[in-house]
């Protein structure tokens, strides 16, 4: 078959129907699962036949849904339905706008089924082109038709014509393959079958399915292509719906995965979205959750409960109960446990961010530590640097946001308060406790002092019989009793 034969002249994606039962102020075609919208997905099917011209019919929440299509995929033309109700009716329109589209093949498919691959619909195409049909439909044998179009053939086997389950007769509901409601079609057969289809039915609609009848009245060739994945053909009419086939998707996704090379301990718990780049000898251990345009380099280790929502980590890395957005995790670098990166921090190759630290908009250079309890945020550190427990930069003057610039080689003592603007040059050390408000020179030691009372014996005045003043006179009694004897023996 030549690429040629599986190019489509067009898809037409019909998305006008109001999806009430998602009981929802989304439109149901822009709920997500896996990261991408169901139309989205939809969408994305289509553009892998690269056909030459991609149209998504709309109606229900019309600007909403056709802003949505256009941020997704710019080249599609938005076609509007009119007040004629029915799947033919939608087709006929699109049909409309591409009108000076005469031959090839156009192929129809829902923005509601988001598992629909590229692969199943050239496959599709393929048949449709190698059997030379007028249409070809693909249908799936289930085990409840119920509220389908139900596929009706005559004895030799050959598609007769398809009929809805509310216009159906008892023995026609009895069949149980039903309509996908996907299509390849004929241009030229489409429109002219189209232009006789009525209303005349159960639910006053305009009909695609009944093009079906009449090529096949017509004698022209029509076919079914039945999948035995029925998960392609599914769509999402509710959330139990929604979620059932978001968890199949996953399944789809973390399987494969594993055929790349990634090692995922427990795939149940592991939730990757489409757009996501892995790479092999990556390990996923369970409570892990990659979203957007997450990467993660070979060898790294992620998870446990870990969320990584457009954060890159590279090779070798360890990034350990953490909560991390729009970040870079250099390689080789160690994050967590406990540890909340948000947008825009940088590490460096080496480099830790460790427990109970937050940042913001910070870049750290290669192999410096953030080892424990702190904040780091506007700020920027330099290579090879210590800081120590506590380190707070205090960015905000209730205000502005004001930067931190620490050096490289640096050592900051525990509980050190960074008041920016300020920065610390290379080398430099801070002592416990610092509060830096005026730059550090390269070199310098900075120290606060205040001065350290001692109130003696205040416990035992100001909080008498209490277990501390208790402990404290027990103290007192041992050094004076131990004191005595010293001086006795001498
Ligand atoms: C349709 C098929 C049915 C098939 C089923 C598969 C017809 C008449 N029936 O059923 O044989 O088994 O799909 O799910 O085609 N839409 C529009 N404009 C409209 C009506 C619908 O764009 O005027 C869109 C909807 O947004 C949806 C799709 O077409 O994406 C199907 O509509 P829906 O009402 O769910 O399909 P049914 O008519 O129930
Ligand atoms: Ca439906």
């Amino acid at each position: 078959m030549s690429a040629d034969a599986i190019q489509p002249a067009a898809v037409i994606v019909l998305a006008a129907g109001e999806g009430t039962r998602m009981k929802s102020a989304t439109p149901k075609i822009l709920h997500a699962i896996g990261g991408r919208s169901m139309v989205g997905h939809a969408i994305d099917a289509a553009s892998g036949l690269h056909p030459h011209r991609l149209a998504v019919v709309v109606r229900h929440e019309r600007d909403r849904v056709a802003a949505h299509v256009l941020e997704h995929a710019p080249d599609t033309a938005i076609v509007d339905q009119d007040d004629v109700p029915g799947t033919g009716r939608a087709v006929e329109v699109a049909l409309e706008a591409l009108e000076d589209m005469t031959h090839g093949t156009v192929v129809v498919t829902y923005g509601d089924v988001p598992l629909l691959t590229t692969e199943l619909l050239a496959e599709l195409v393929s048949r449709h082109a190698a059997e030379g049909n007028a249409a070809t439909v693909l249908t799936a044998k289930v085990a409840d038709p119920t509220g389908y179009g139900r596929v009706l053939r005559a004895q030799d086997g050959s598609v007769l014509r398809i009929v809805e389950q509310k216009d159906a007769s008892e023995e026609e509901r009895a069949v149980n393959e039903i309509n996908s409601g996907i299509y390849a079609f004929g241009v030229a057969e489409l429109r002219e079958a189209l232009a006789r289809v009525g209303s005349q039915n159960a639910q006053g609609e305009k009909y695609l399915t009944d093009v079906i009848g009449i090529m096949r009245a017509d004698g022209d060739r029509v076919s079914a292509a039945v999948t035995t994945d029925q998960w392609q053909v599914e769509g999402a009419n509710d959330r139990v719906q929604l979620a059932a086939l978001g968890k199949e998707l996953n399944r789809r996704i973390v399987t494969g995965w594993m055929r790349e090379g990634v090692t995922v301990v427990d795939p149940e718990t592991t939730w990757i979205d489409v757009d996501v780049a892995l790479t092999r000898d990556v390990t996923l251990l369970p409570g892990t959750y990659l979203h957007g345009r997450t990467a993660i380099g070979e060898g790294a280790t992620v998870g446990p409960d870990t969320t990584l929502v457009d954060t890159v980590v590279g090779p070798r890395a360890t990034v350990k109960r953490t909560d991390a957005t729009g970040s870079r995790i250099g390689a080789g670098a160690s994050v967590g446990p406990f540890t909340y990166l948000r947008k825009d921090t940088v590490l460096g190759p080496e480099g830790k961010i460790g427990a109970f630290y937050e940042t913001k908009n910070v870049t750290i250079g290669a192999r410096s530590k953030l080892s424990h309890l702190g904040y780091a945020g506007d700020a920027e550190i330099g290579e090879d640097t210590n800081i120590g427990c506590g380190n707070i930069t205090s960015n905000y003057d209730g205000v502005n946001k004001h930067r931190t610039v620490i050096g490289s080689q640096v050592r900051t003592g525990a509980g050190t308060v960074f008041i920016a603007p300020v920065s610390v040059g290379d080398g430099a050390y801070t002592g416990a406790g610092a509060v830096v408000r005026r730059d550090v020179p390269a070199g310098a030691l900075t120290i606060t002092q205040a001065p350290q009372a001692i109130n003696e014996d205040w416990v035992q005045r100001k909080r008498p019989g209490t277990p501390a003043a208790v402990a404290a006179t027990l103290a007192k009694q041992t050094i004076s009793d131990t004191s005595s004897t010293t001086e006795n023996g001498h």
